[in-house]
């Protein structure tokens, strides 16, 4: 029942209520969306939101970055992973729909032999979810690639941000407010896909935890510092708060060692910031994003 909202025609197998958010993050926490949508195609993403006027609209990709609040997401939560259309011009460029894997279009490139993802070695996530972050590793971000940016406005509208109309830094992409559907990426400009890099980056995930789920890095490095070797000298490893743990592995992860919570979660990173804010001065700046409204639908 759409009681919340003006009455819509769409079918149920597009939207469901009570939804449980938690099994849609790599940490495995959180509460349920009010309504929640998993749209296949851009029309119909474009429906769903013009179907929703003035509720708040939530976004996730690959879930892998987040933090879901515990309890009820209140409006509309969209997941973009079944956006997974792929048209390649050459081999040297794409639109990639913004549920696409990374890592299965790192696997392409590194087929093609068109090189410059290498970095992405064992990033989890979403190219969507990559662009917003603009993730990356070894002062590499994803957004490198990116020629234009094609979202879903609050009216339901098609945008496009080309490049010079967006800009990218360290973990941070100017385009917000909108549901990213797509990307058109190139990589002329680099050379032949690099096996030992690759192999490089993807060995350094050996030091990081992969038994337990987690939403990856907690903290960003801070300039001309490591976050994990800051909390790892200021003692945080195995700090615990309710099923949340600080990785033992590696510091800037926590992991859900059982039943924990998202406000587990955000209490423990608050603790580990304020102790190496005490023992350091150095403020730690969140990486993980806490699920908030993207946009109020017009
Ligand atoms: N270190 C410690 N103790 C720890 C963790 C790390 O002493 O508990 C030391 C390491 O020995 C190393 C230094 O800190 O000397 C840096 O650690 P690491 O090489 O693991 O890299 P990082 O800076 O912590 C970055 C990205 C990761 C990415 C890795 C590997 C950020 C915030 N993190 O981690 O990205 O996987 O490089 O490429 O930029 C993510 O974004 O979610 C993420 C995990």
């Amino acid at each position: 029942m759409m009681s919340s909202y003006p009455e819509h025609d769409l079918p149920d197998t597009l939207l469901s209520e009570n939804y449980p958010l938690s099994p849609l993050t790599t940490l495995h926490t959180g509460g349920e969306a009010e309504f929640f949508a998993q749209p296949d195609t851009i029309p119909q993403l474009q429906s769903i939101i013009r179907a929703f006027r003035r509720a708040p609209v939530y976004v996730l990709g690959g879930g892998s970055n987040v933090v879901v609040p515990d309890g009820k997401i209140p409006g509309l939560t969209v997941s973009t992973h079944k956006l997974t259309f792929a048209t390649w011009n050459d081999k040297y460029s794409a639109e990639i729909g913004s549920g696409f894997n990374l890592s299965s279009l790192v696997r392409i490139n590194s087929l093609n032999n068109v090189g410059g993802l290498e970095f992405s070695a064992g990033i989890p996530g979403t190219i969507g979810g990559a662009i917003m972050g603009n993730a990356g590793a070894g002062g590499h971000g994803v957004c490198e690639f990116v020629d234009a940016v094609v979202a879903v406005d609050p009216s339901g509208e098609l945008r496009t941000f080309r490049r010079g109309e967006f800009e990218y830094g360290y973990r941070r992409c100017s385009v917000s407010g909108v549901i990213i559907v797509s990307a058109l990426m190139s990589w002329e400009k680099y050379s032949a896909w690099d096996y030992d890099s690759y192999r490089e980056y993807a060995g350094k995930r050996k030091s990081q935890p992969m038994k337990y789920p987690s939403a990856g890095c907690t903290f960003k490095n801070p300039p001309g510092n490591s976050a994990g070797k800051l909390l790892d000298e200021c003692g945080c490893k195995g700090l615990r708060v309710g099923g949340a743990e600080v990785s033992g592995i590696h510091a800037n992860f926590i992991v859900n060692s059982g039943n924990a919570s998202s406000s587990d979660v955000m209490e423990l990173a608050e603790m580990c910031a304020k102790i190496v804010h005490e023992r350091t001065g150095i403020t730690l700046e969140p990486e993980i994003r806490t699920l908030s409204p993207c946009f109020i639908a017009q």
